[in-house]
């Protein structure tokens, strides 16, 4: 079984050259903190290009759970009647948050310093994932928690009722944990500071100053400082969801590794905190260019093009990197199975705690389809074959980790022989166009 429903087995054949336009839907990130925002301001806060991924219509539907009316009106077109900060009304079912480790973090800061209960639980991937690096500082507002045994969901949260601001360092490089802090923090009276030794995705902060919260960051000697003032009264926002670089980073890569292809990327988000795998792309010796940079509503944006790169060389990416390409490293690691050369990926223990652990999930179905991959606890070093030198031709499991399903169908695309993913179906939580999209440039994916 997928996530909602049962499995949905794929195939990826060797294609020809990728072209046209690949308009990939809205940033993830941003769509949930819009709705989560959007769910504490007073008053209606629009949206435009909201993703419609499952993760995020889960969020969606828990909002209407807390109390805020949230309407689709069509074409990635909402709007959300927020019940203002500390407004949240007690939900009277169990908040399923699917797949998404981002929405329920979030929703269990926003929700902690509210006097109300709420149960939360997710798919088996979810319910795997570990939940006290937020409930743990949650508690120091006075939240409780209480969940299976190793901090994981099902898991009920007693929110407090007389929230005590907090300062607290983030010990992993975590936005959903400096956001769920922070969101918590906006029901607690005086200043919450979150302290961040590496930067991680800013979008909560942006954000909370556009809905007009009092926040600053400042650089310090112990990493980025953020001072938030707790019970503004948020004003509702008009926001226009930039597309999602985690996204269009399929397709970018799938254009670097296929003979003759040229993919524009239009309006995709370039914050950069999430776009450190460009750079790296860059380094390898991609051909990229960026057209248009723009700045719209407090996130920087621009059209990127990819084309085909026949001489992608192995790097090694520089671990203080990690943070601002976290989500991108397995489509990375098969794009370095096309370079020359090794590339090295370290400080990337983070991986393992993702909607699989990636580089387990991603070495093994390299290995299969004839790649050498070796790894420890924090690092890999995938070896490339070159361009044309990829076997392929085995089946992997995606391990209900939408990003692992779509990078092995990247894979397939340069193969010599097609690879098959066991369960396509969890691409449906952050990219339901993907099959689509990747077909109308040029793509061979098929359902089995
Ligand atoms: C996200 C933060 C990252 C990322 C996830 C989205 C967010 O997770 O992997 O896909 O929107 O805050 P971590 O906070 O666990 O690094």
């Amino acid at each position: 079984m997928s996530a909602h429903g049962p499995a949905i087995p794929m195939i990826s054949r060797k294609c020809g050259a990728l072209t046209g336009t690949a308009e990939v839907p809205g940033d993830k990130s941003i769509s949930h903190r819009a709705l989560i925002l959007g769910a504490m301001a007073v008053g209606e806060t629009k949206i435009a290009g909201l993703l419609e991924g499952q993760d995020v219509l889960d969020t969606a539907k828990a909002m209407r759970a807390f109390g805020a009316e949230v309407t689709d009106h069509g074409a990635g077109r909402w709007s959300v009647h927020g019940v203002g900060v500390g407004g949240f009304a007690e939900p009277g079912t169990v908040i399923d948050c699917g797949n998404s480790g981002t929405g329920v973090r979030l929703i269990m800061g926003a929700m902690a310093t509210s006097p109300i209960v709420a149960t939360f639980t997710g798919d088996a991937s979810l319910n795997k994932r570990p939940m006290a690096r937020v409930t743990d500082p949650l508690a120091l507002f006075g939240t409780q928690a209480y969940g299976r045994s190793g901090g994981r969901l099902p898991m009920t949260i007693l929110g407090a009722s007389d929230p005590v601001p907090v300062r607290y360092t983030t010990p992993v490089p975590s936005a959903q944990v400096k956001s769920a802090v922070l969101l918590a923090g906006l029901n607690a009276p005086g200043e919450t500071v979150v302290i961040e030794r590496e930067a991680t995705r800013d979008h909560s902060e942006r954000m909370l100053a556009g809905f007009g919260a009092e926040l600053s960051v400042e650089d310090s000697a112990d990493g980025r400082v953020i001072t938030l003032k707790g019970q503004p009264e948020l004003r509702p926002q008009e926001i226009t969801v930039p597309r999602d670089p985690s996204s269009a980073a399929f397709p970018v890569c799938a254009a670097l590794i296929t003979e003759g292809s040229d993919v524009l990327v239009p309006t995709i988000g370039l914050n950069p905190t999430r776009a450190g795998l460009f750079t790296t792309l860059q380094e390898m010796g991609a051909d990229l260019t960026f057209e248009n940079l723009r700045e719209e509503g407090g996130e920087p944006m621009a059209d990127l093009r990819a084309r085909f790169s026949p001489d992608l060389r192995g790097i090694e990416v520089p671990p203080e990197r990690a943070a601002s390409m976290i989500d991108e490293y397995p489509v990375l690691s098969v794009v370095a199975a096309f370079a020359t050369g090794r590339t090295v990926m370290r400080g990337v223990k983070e991986l393992r705690v993702k909607e699989s652990d990636r580089i387990e999930a991603m070495a093994s179905g390299l290995r299969l389809n004839g790649v050498t991959v070796e790894d420890g606890p924090d690092w890999w070093i995938v070896e490339g074959r070159g361009h044309g030198g990829v076997t392929g031709g085995a089946e992997v499991q995606s391990h209900l980790d939408h990003r692992i399903a779509m990078a092995f169908l990247i894979l397939g695309m340069a193969s010599t022989r097609p690879v098959t993913v066991d369960d396509g179906g969890p691409i449906a939580t952050s990219f339901p166009i993907f099959e689509p999209l990747m077909s109308r440039l040029g793509a061979q994916i098929e359902r089995l």
